[in-house]
């Protein structure tokens, strides 16, 4: 991003505090008011001295549904800190965003579902892997607003019936699985179901994998305010952000919400699937889609998208002997449960980054703990005896 970015709220709250975005507590509390502000800094005063015209952003979010037990809490991890020798490591703990805990997709889901809602729609449809945590966090969002849900889901209709797929059916969602499915697959059979809904007389939004798309998005842009209004009560921002790429939303909604509230922290994505390019290229079709949507032209580009690439490892949700030995020091030094296809992958990169010295020691780093815990059951089995006597 190029120079300093200055929602119109961010500015009324600079305005009260005297001191910029980082310590705002109140952003976004009255848009009106905070034009009538602006009008009178703009009457007084040189603008670009202030923030630059083209800086200037008044973006009012879409309504959003309360699904989420928010604000998730922040602590530090005083044992790893201390184990791996700094820099000072915390964790935002959206795996326990709640509703049914559905980590991080709960937050994309609060935006898509009130969407549906505002369209009259009556079935969620979406996609994913057999054992997607968007998937079934979809389900459940379903179910809790008395909508259908339909899920596509790549891979065996008989196979095991564990962690999110029994999930998925508990919640009493539809599936229909594709034995092999490429993206295009997906939003094929997603558009015909869609179609034959419709032909029932009944009305589909269709959200795309990981809920990745420019609404989904607006869950982690909406997050960022959540957590300058939490560092500025802690009186602390930290240095570094991090957090698993899967599909990509939640990094893009992370960037587009450090762009609309002045976030100072660095924000790093790890790629659990696919290359860094791919997450640049994602980010930025989230932003065209978002502007021709919402009419707000995000800053953000290709090159502000931060990947640690290098941790995919042995493939998508494949973790090896060296994740697996991450997350159970993990689990026995802070009783953080990661798991195997998003977080544990992520943990892993981060520590890695940590012991070849991309963080300084007196740095801090935040992890986001973007959840996933169902979808590391089915693999329970493979996680290596040695490892796991270890200790
Ligand atoms: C537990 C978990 N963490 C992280 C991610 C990555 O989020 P995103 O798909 O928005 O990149 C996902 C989903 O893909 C997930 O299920």
């Amino acid at each position: 991003m190029q120079g300093r970015k200055v929602c119109a709220s961010c500015l009324l709250s600079w305005m009260r505090s005297r001191r910029f975005s980082s310590s705002q507590t109140d952003c976004c509390e009255s848009e009106e008011e905070c034009r009538i502000f602006i009008g009178i800094l703009f009457f007084f005063l040189d603008p670009p001295i202030i923030c630059g015209y083209d800086f200037l952003m008044t973006f009012t979010f879409p309504e959003k549904l309360k699904l989420a037990q928010l604000p998730t809490s922040i602590q530090k991890m005083e044992r790893l800190t201390a184990r791996w020798g700094g820099p000072a490591l915390y964790i935002k703990r959206d795996d326990l965003t709640g509703m049914a805990v559905s980590g991080n997709k709960v937050r994309k889901l609060e935006f898509s579902a009130a969407k549906a809602l505002r369209e009259d729609c009556t079935v969620l449809i979406t996609c994913g892997g057999g054992q997607s945590n968007h998937a079934r966090a979809t389900a459940a969002v379903a179910a809790k607003l008395g909508l259908r849900c339909h899920l596509v889901l790549s891979g065996d209709p008989q196979q095991a019936q564990q962690g999110n797929l029994f999930l998925d059916r508990l919640l009493g969602a539809e599936i229909t699985f594709l034995p092999e499915a490429s993206l295009e697959d997906f939003e094929d059979a997603m558009a015909e179901l869609a179609e034959e809904y419709a032909s029932q007389g009944e009305k589909a939004l269709v959200i795309p994998l990981g809920a990745s798309d420019a609404t989904g998005t607006l869950g982690y842009a909406w997050s960022v305010k959540e957590m300058v209004g939490q560092f500025a009560a802690m009186q602390w921002t930290p240095d570094h952000i991090v957090v698993a790429c899967g599909s990509g939303g939640t990094l893009a909604g992370l960037l587009l919400g450090q762009e609309m509230f002045g976030l100072s922290s660095r924000i790093w994505g790890i790629n659990v699937r696919a290359d860094a390019v791919y997450f640049q290229e994602t980010a930025v079709k989230i932003y065209e889609d978002f502007a021709r949507e919402y009419g707000y032209a995000a800053h953000v580009q290709a090159s502000d998208v931060h990947i640690l690439d290098g941790y995919v490892g042995a493939g998508y949700a494949i973790s090896g002997p060296a994740e697996m030995a991450v997350i159970c020091e993990a689990a026995r030094e802070e009783a953080i449960l990661l798991d195997t296809a998003y977080t544990g992958k992520a943990f892993y990169g981060l520590s890695q980054e940590i012991h070849k010295g991309r963080f300084q020691k007196d740095e801090s780093v935040l992890f986001l703990h973007t959840g996933g815990l169902f979808g590391m059951f089915p693999h329970a089995d493979s996680f290596e005896p040695k490892i796991f006597q270890a200790g």
